[in-house]
Protein backbone atom coordinates (compact mmCIF):
# COMPACT_ATOMS: atom_id res chain seq x y z
CA UNK A 1 0.00 0.00 0.00
CA UNK A 2 1.07 3.49 -0.14
CA UNK A 3 3.75 4.68 1.90
CA UNK A 4 2.92 8.49 1.11
CA UNK A 5 1.30 10.75 3.76
CA UNK A 6 -2.27 10.18 2.46
CA UNK A 7 -4.38 7.25 0.60
CA UNK A 8 -4.07 8.22 -3.09
CA UNK A 9 -6.91 6.35 -4.64
CA UNK A 10 -6.19 7.49 -8.32
CA UNK A 11 -7.92 9.53 -11.11
CA UNK A 12 -10.29 7.76 -11.74
CA UNK A 13 -11.65 7.17 -8.31
CA UNK A 14 -11.53 11.03 -8.12
CA UNK A 15 -13.60 11.47 -11.48
CA UNK A 16 -16.75 9.34 -9.98
CA UNK A 17 -17.93 12.30 -8.82
CA UNK A 18 -18.56 15.48 -11.21
CA UNK A 19 -15.50 17.47 -10.92
CA UNK A 20 -15.17 20.59 -11.95
CA UNK A 21 -11.68 21.86 -10.90
CA UNK A 22 -8.57 20.36 -10.86
CA UNK A 23 -7.08 19.30 -7.08
CA UNK A 24 -4.23 21.50 -5.58
CA UNK A 25 -1.77 18.25 -5.51
CA UNK A 26 -2.17 17.88 -9.21
CA UNK A 27 -1.40 21.40 -10.28
CA UNK A 28 1.95 22.07 -11.75
CA UNK A 29 4.33 25.08 -11.20
CA UNK A 30 3.65 27.29 -14.19
CA UNK A 31 6.85 26.58 -15.97
CA UNK A 32 6.13 22.93 -16.12
CA UNK A 33 2.41 23.01 -17.49
CA UNK A 34 1.69 22.60 -21.06
CA UNK A 35 2.06 25.70 -23.46
CA UNK A 36 -1.16 24.93 -25.29
CA UNK A 37 -3.96 22.56 -24.36
CA UNK A 38 -5.36 19.71 -26.94
CA UNK A 39 -9.13 20.17 -27.74
CA UNK A 40 -10.70 17.47 -28.73
CA UNK A 41 -13.52 18.72 -30.48
CA UNK A 42 -11.34 20.60 -33.02
CA UNK A 43 -10.08 18.78 -36.06
CA UNK A 44 -6.54 20.13 -35.73
CA UNK A 45 -6.32 19.65 -31.76
CA UNK A 46 -6.57 23.19 -31.16
CA UNK A 47 -3.46 24.56 -32.24
CA UNK A 48 -0.76 22.22 -30.64
CA UNK A 49 1.28 21.51 -33.52
CA UNK A 50 1.18 18.00 -34.65
CA UNK A 51 4.01 15.99 -36.72
CA UNK A 52 4.04 13.67 -39.29
CA UNK A 53 6.73 10.81 -37.92
CA UNK A 54 9.05 8.13 -39.49
CA UNK A 55 6.51 5.60 -41.32
CA UNK A 56 8.71 2.20 -41.07
CA UNK A 57 6.51 -0.38 -42.95
CA UNK A 58 7.28 -3.51 -41.18
CA UNK A 59 6.55 -5.86 -44.45
CA UNK A 60 9.54 -4.17 -46.39
CA UNK A 61 11.18 -5.31 -43.66
CA UNK A 62 10.54 -8.87 -43.91
CA UNK A 63 10.71 -8.79 -47.52
CA UNK A 64 14.60 -9.45 -48.61
CA UNK A 65 14.78 -7.20 -51.88
CA UNK A 66 12.88 -4.30 -49.71
CA UNK A 67 14.48 -5.06 -45.96
CA UNK A 68 17.94 -2.64 -46.74
CA UNK A 69 15.60 0.70 -47.94
CA UNK A 70 13.60 -0.45 -45.08
CA UNK A 71 16.60 -0.82 -42.66
CA UNK A 72 18.11 2.59 -43.84
CA UNK A 73 14.68 4.58 -42.79
CA UNK A 74 14.75 2.45 -39.78
CA UNK A 75 18.26 3.95 -39.27
CA UNK A 76 17.45 7.40 -39.98
CA UNK A 77 14.26 7.44 -37.65
CA UNK A 78 16.03 6.20 -34.47
CA UNK A 79 19.31 8.78 -35.29
CA UNK A 80 16.98 11.55 -35.88
CA UNK A 81 13.84 10.63 -34.10
CA UNK A 82 13.87 8.09 -31.46
CA UNK A 83 10.71 6.87 -32.76
CA UNK A 84 8.92 6.00 -35.70
CA UNK A 85 5.25 4.64 -36.85
CA UNK A 86 4.81 0.59 -37.36
CA UNK A 87 2.87 0.18 -39.88
CA UNK A 88 1.49 -3.43 -41.25
CA UNK A 89 3.30 -5.18 -38.69
CA UNK A 90 1.42 -8.30 -38.68
CA UNK A 91 -0.14 -8.65 -35.63
CA UNK A 92 -4.22 -9.55 -35.92
CA UNK A 93 -6.09 -6.66 -35.27
CA UNK A 94 -8.19 -8.70 -32.85
CA UNK A 95 -5.79 -9.62 -30.58
CA UNK A 96 -5.36 -5.40 -30.41
CA UNK A 97 -8.88 -4.67 -30.39
CA UNK A 98 -9.46 -7.44 -27.30
CA UNK A 99 -6.65 -5.92 -25.05
CA UNK A 100 -7.65 -2.11 -25.61
CA UNK A 101 -11.29 -3.87 -24.83
CA UNK A 102 -9.83 -6.13 -21.94
CA UNK A 103 -8.59 -3.24 -20.41
CA UNK A 104 -11.51 -0.89 -20.87
CA UNK A 105 -13.39 -3.37 -19.35
CA UNK A 106 -10.31 -3.35 -16.21
CA UNK A 107 -10.62 0.21 -15.35
CA UNK A 108 -14.52 0.43 -15.48
CA UNK A 109 -14.86 -2.01 -13.23
CA UNK A 110 -15.50 -0.42 -9.15
CA UNK A 111 -12.49 0.90 -7.48
CA UNK A 112 -12.74 -1.85 -4.69
CA UNK A 113 -11.68 -4.49 -7.73
CA UNK A 114 -8.87 -2.21 -9.12
CA UNK A 115 -7.21 -1.70 -5.99
CA UNK A 116 -6.99 -5.39 -4.89
CA UNK A 117 -4.04 -4.77 -7.09
CA UNK A 118 -2.35 -1.80 -5.49
CA UNK A 119 1.02 -2.41 -4.55
CA UNK A 120 4.60 0.18 -4.03
CA UNK A 121 6.84 -3.59 -4.60
CA UNK A 122 8.57 -2.07 -7.87
CA UNK A 123 9.21 -6.04 -8.52
CA UNK A 124 5.31 -7.16 -7.76
CA UNK A 125 4.83 -8.65 -11.14
CA UNK A 126 0.88 -6.89 -10.87
CA UNK A 127 0.80 -3.17 -9.83
CA UNK A 128 -2.40 -0.72 -9.96
CA UNK A 129 -1.27 2.57 -9.08
CA UNK A 130 -1.45 6.45 -10.22
CA UNK A 131 0.34 9.01 -11.07
CA UNK A 132 4.55 8.80 -12.35
CA UNK A 133 6.39 7.65 -9.35
CA UNK A 134 3.19 8.13 -6.66
CA UNK A 135 5.89 7.69 -3.54
CA UNK A 136 8.38 10.46 -5.01
CA UNK A 137 6.38 12.77 -7.11
CA UNK A 138 5.75 16.03 -6.00
CA UNK A 139 2.95 16.72 -8.16
CA UNK A 140 0.55 13.98 -9.05
CA UNK A 141 -0.33 13.18 -12.97
CA UNK A 142 -3.18 12.44 -14.22
CA UNK A 143 -2.74 9.06 -14.67
CA UNK A 144 -3.56 5.84 -13.31
CA UNK A 145 -1.71 2.19 -14.89
CA UNK A 146 -1.47 -1.11 -14.36
CA UNK A 147 2.01 -2.80 -14.97
CA UNK A 148 2.29 -6.36 -15.70
CA UNK A 149 5.52 -7.98 -15.84
CA UNK A 150 5.35 -10.27 -18.93
CA UNK A 151 7.76 -12.50 -18.24
CA UNK A 152 8.37 -16.04 -17.66
CA UNK A 153 4.67 -15.88 -18.58
CA UNK A 154 4.01 -19.10 -16.71
CA UNK A 155 5.41 -17.89 -13.57
CA UNK A 156 3.69 -14.22 -13.59
CA UNK A 157 0.59 -14.76 -15.10
CA UNK A 158 -1.65 -16.86 -11.84
CA UNK A 159 -0.90 -13.20 -10.50
CA UNK A 160 -2.58 -11.10 -13.05
CA UNK A 161 -6.00 -9.64 -12.61
CA UNK A 162 -8.93 -12.19 -12.30
CA UNK A 163 -11.48 -9.85 -13.61
CA UNK A 164 -12.66 -9.14 -16.07
CA UNK A 165 -12.49 -12.84 -16.46
CA UNK A 166 -11.41 -13.22 -20.14
CA UNK A 167 -8.19 -10.37 -18.82
CA UNK A 168 -5.82 -12.77 -18.60
CA UNK A 169 -5.82 -15.10 -21.70
CA UNK A 170 -6.55 -11.62 -23.90
CA UNK A 171 -3.62 -9.81 -22.49
CA UNK A 172 -1.24 -12.87 -22.57
CA UNK A 173 -2.40 -12.90 -25.98
CA UNK A 174 -1.24 -9.28 -26.65
CA UNK A 175 2.18 -9.94 -24.69
CA UNK A 176 3.32 -13.08 -26.50
CA UNK A 177 2.39 -11.26 -30.15
CA UNK A 178 4.26 -7.75 -29.07
CA UNK A 179 7.51 -9.97 -27.92
CA UNK A 180 7.60 -12.06 -31.04
CA UNK A 181 7.48 -8.34 -33.32
CA UNK A 182 9.84 -6.87 -30.83
CA UNK A 183 12.62 -9.57 -31.37
CA UNK A 184 12.31 -9.19 -34.90
CA UNK A 185 12.26 -5.40 -34.68
CA UNK A 186 15.38 -5.52 -32.64
CA UNK A 187 16.73 -7.93 -35.22
CA UNK A 188 16.29 -5.29 -37.48
CA UNK A 189 18.08 -2.44 -35.44
CA UNK A 190 20.88 -4.51 -34.64
CA UNK A 191 21.61 -4.95 -38.58
CA UNK A 192 20.98 -1.31 -38.99
CA UNK A 193 23.97 -0.65 -36.87
CA UNK A 194 26.16 -2.86 -39.11
CA UNK A 195 25.56 -5.52 -36.04
CA UNK A 196 23.91 -8.35 -38.63
CA UNK A 197 25.52 -11.35 -37.95
CA UNK A 198 27.44 -11.08 -35.26
CA UNK A 199 24.62 -10.12 -33.20
CA UNK A 200 23.72 -13.44 -32.70
CA UNK A 201 24.65 -14.22 -29.11
CA UNK A 202 22.83 -10.80 -28.18
CA UNK A 203 19.55 -12.08 -29.67
CA UNK A 204 19.93 -15.25 -27.82
CA UNK A 205 19.70 -12.82 -24.30
CA UNK A 206 16.78 -10.98 -26.19
CA UNK A 207 14.85 -14.34 -26.53
CA UNK A 208 14.81 -14.13 -22.69
CA UNK A 209 14.60 -10.98 -22.39
CA UNK A 210 12.19 -9.04 -20.32
CA UNK A 211 8.89 -7.29 -21.00
CA UNK A 212 6.60 -4.94 -18.95
CA UNK A 213 3.19 -3.83 -19.90
CA UNK A 214 1.60 -0.89 -18.68
CA UNK A 215 -1.79 0.01 -19.35
CA UNK A 216 -2.13 3.76 -18.70
CA UNK A 217 -5.75 5.70 -18.11
CA UNK A 218 -6.19 8.92 -18.72
CA UNK A 219 -9.94 9.97 -17.62
CA UNK A 220 -10.83 13.66 -18.83
CA UNK A 221 -9.14 16.09 -16.55
CA UNK A 222 -11.44 19.75 -16.67
CA UNK A 223 -8.91 22.16 -16.70
CA UNK A 224 -6.40 20.30 -18.93
CA UNK A 225 -3.76 22.98 -18.80
CA UNK A 226 -2.95 23.07 -15.47
CA UNK A 227 -1.52 19.52 -15.30
CA UNK A 228 -0.21 16.43 -17.42
CA UNK A 229 -1.25 12.50 -17.96
CA UNK A 230 2.80 12.21 -17.23
CA UNK A 231 5.86 14.34 -17.17
CA UNK A 232 8.40 14.61 -19.60
CA UNK A 233 10.27 11.23 -19.51
CA UNK A 234 12.33 8.61 -21.87
CA UNK A 235 11.15 4.68 -21.39
CA UNK A 236 14.40 2.70 -20.12
CA UNK A 237 14.38 -0.56 -22.28
CA UNK A 238 15.58 -0.87 -25.49
CA UNK A 239 11.98 -0.59 -27.20
CA UNK A 240 8.92 0.78 -26.55
CA UNK A 241 6.34 -0.40 -28.89
CA UNK A 242 3.00 1.50 -27.86
CA UNK A 243 -0.84 1.00 -29.07
CA UNK A 244 -3.04 4.80 -28.22
CA UNK A 245 -6.65 4.74 -29.26
CA UNK A 246 -7.65 7.57 -31.37
CA UNK A 247 -7.54 10.65 -28.74
CA UNK A 248 -4.36 12.99 -28.86
CA UNK A 249 -2.41 12.87 -26.23
CA UNK A 250 1.06 11.84 -26.99
CA UNK A 251 3.76 14.21 -27.07
CA UNK A 252 7.61 14.55 -28.33
CA UNK A 253 10.33 16.42 -27.75
CA UNK A 254 11.54 17.42 -31.62
CA UNK A 255 14.17 20.49 -31.94
CA UNK A 256 13.25 21.67 -28.83
CA UNK A 257 9.31 21.89 -29.47
CA UNK A 258 6.48 19.96 -27.71
CA UNK A 259 5.16 18.16 -31.03
CA UNK A 260 1.74 16.39 -30.60
CA UNK A 261 2.03 12.35 -32.43
CA UNK A 262 -1.50 11.71 -34.56
CA UNK A 263 -2.28 8.35 -33.85
CA UNK A 264 -2.84 5.84 -36.99
CA UNK A 265 -5.53 3.59 -36.35
CA UNK A 266 -3.96 -0.09 -35.94
CA UNK A 267 -0.32 1.07 -35.92
CA UNK A 268 2.38 0.95 -32.99
CA UNK A 269 4.52 4.27 -32.09
CA UNK A 270 7.88 2.54 -31.44
CA UNK A 271 10.16 4.33 -29.17
CA UNK A 272 13.83 4.21 -28.38
CA UNK A 273 14.85 3.47 -25.04
CA UNK A 274 18.22 4.45 -22.95
CA UNK A 275 19.06 0.72 -22.86
CA UNK A 276 19.39 0.95 -26.74
CA UNK A 277 21.03 4.72 -26.34
CA UNK A 278 23.14 3.30 -23.89
CA UNK A 279 24.00 0.32 -26.24
CA UNK A 280 24.05 1.79 -29.81
CA UNK A 281 26.77 4.45 -27.55
CA UNK A 282 24.55 7.11 -28.26
CA UNK A 283 24.03 6.60 -31.93
CA UNK A 284 20.28 5.83 -31.51
CA UNK A 285 18.77 8.41 -29.35
CA UNK A 286 16.11 7.65 -26.75
CA UNK A 287 13.23 10.06 -27.43
CA UNK A 288 12.06 12.69 -24.89
CA UNK A 289 8.06 12.29 -24.44
CA UNK A 290 4.99 13.27 -21.95
CA UNK A 291 0.93 13.47 -22.18
CA UNK A 292 -1.56 15.77 -21.92
CA UNK A 293 -5.12 15.05 -21.09
CA UNK A 294 -7.76 17.03 -22.31
CA UNK A 295 -11.67 18.47 -21.25
CA UNK A 296 -13.48 15.60 -22.84
CA UNK A 297 -12.33 12.53 -23.74
CA UNK A 298 -10.90 9.55 -21.53
CA UNK A 299 -7.65 8.33 -23.47
CA UNK A 300 -6.22 4.80 -23.40
CA UNK A 301 -2.50 3.80 -24.21
CA UNK A 302 -1.04 0.14 -23.88
CA UNK A 303 2.81 0.14 -23.81
CA UNK A 304 5.58 -2.97 -23.55
CA UNK A 305 8.62 -2.26 -22.73
CA UNK A 306 11.56 -4.53 -23.81
CA UNK A 307 15.03 -5.00 -23.25
CA UNK A 308 17.56 -7.79 -21.98
CA UNK A 309 16.84 -9.92 -18.77
CA UNK A 310 17.47 -7.91 -15.67
CA UNK A 311 20.17 -9.64 -14.74
CA UNK A 312 22.12 -8.39 -18.25
CA UNK A 313 24.44 -5.89 -18.18
CA UNK A 314 24.06 -3.32 -21.04
CA UNK A 315 27.35 -2.01 -22.94
CA UNK A 316 27.81 -1.14 -26.67
CA UNK A 317 29.64 -3.91 -28.47
CA UNK A 318 33.24 -3.35 -29.33
CA UNK A 319 32.44 -2.62 -33.05
CA UNK A 320 30.46 0.49 -31.74
CA UNK A 321 33.51 1.72 -30.09
CA UNK A 322 36.87 2.90 -31.15
CA UNK A 323 39.19 6.27 -30.23
CA UNK A 324 36.67 8.28 -32.94
CA UNK A 325 33.59 7.14 -30.79
CA UNK A 326 34.61 6.61 -27.20
CA UNK A 327 32.13 4.77 -24.84
CA UNK A 328 29.97 7.59 -23.74
CA UNK A 329 27.91 5.35 -20.75
CA UNK A 330 28.98 3.28 -17.84
CA UNK A 331 27.65 -0.27 -18.27
CA UNK A 332 24.47 -0.58 -16.84
CA UNK A 333 21.89 -3.35 -15.43
CA UNK A 334 18.58 -3.71 -14.44
CA UNK A 335 19.65 -2.92 -10.20
CA UNK A 336 21.27 0.48 -10.96
CA UNK A 337 18.28 1.86 -12.43
CA UNK A 338 15.63 0.82 -10.06
CA UNK A 339 18.48 2.23 -7.71
CA UNK A 340 17.94 4.87 -9.58
CA UNK A 341 14.28 5.72 -9.95
CA UNK A 342 13.95 4.64 -5.82
CA UNK A 343 16.11 7.23 -4.81
CA UNK A 344 14.31 10.23 -6.34
CA UNK A 345 12.32 11.97 -8.61
CA UNK A 346 12.81 10.19 -12.35
CA UNK A 347 12.24 12.95 -14.62
CA UNK A 348 13.47 14.03 -17.99
CA UNK A 349 16.47 11.89 -19.42
CA UNK A 350 18.05 12.26 -15.55
CA UNK A 351 18.87 8.55 -15.49
CA UNK A 352 20.47 8.31 -18.47
CA UNK A 353 22.64 11.32 -17.75
CA UNK A 354 23.46 9.46 -14.29
CA UNK A 355 25.17 6.92 -16.79
CA UNK A 356 27.48 9.10 -18.83
CA UNK A 357 31.06 9.36 -18.72
CA UNK A 358 32.75 11.86 -19.03
CA UNK A 359 35.09 12.52 -22.17
C1 LIG B 1 4.64 5.22 -21.16
C2 LIG B 1 4.23 6.31 -22.07
C3 LIG B 1 2.57 7.28 -23.53
C4 LIG B 1 1.09 7.31 -23.72
O1 LIG B 1 3.78 4.42 -20.76
O2 LIG B 1 5.84 5.19 -20.82
O3 LIG B 1 5.02 7.14 -22.38
O4 LIG B 1 0.66 7.80 -24.77
N1 LIG B 1 2.97 6.33 -22.55
O5 LIG B 1 0.35 6.90 -22.82
NI1 LIG C 1 7.00 6.52 -21.91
Amino acid sequence: MWSIGFHNTGVRHLCEQPIFKVPGRYILPLEERPLRVIDTTQPNAGGAPLISLPVVDFSELTNPSDRPAALRSLAEACENYGLFQLVNHGIPSEVMSAMVDGSTRFFEQPYEERAKYMSSDMTSPVRYGTSFNQSKDRVFCWRDFLKLTCRPMAQVLPHWPSSPADFRVVAAAYAEETNSLFLELVEAVLESMGLGRDGSSIMNQFEEGSQLMVVNCYPPCPEPGLTLGMPPHSDYGFLTLLLQDQVRGLQIQHREDWVTVEPIHGSFIVNVGDHLEIFSNGRYKSVLHRVLVNATKSRMSIATLHSLPHSSTIRPPPELVDESNPRRYMDTDFASFLRYISSCEPKKKNFLESRKLAT
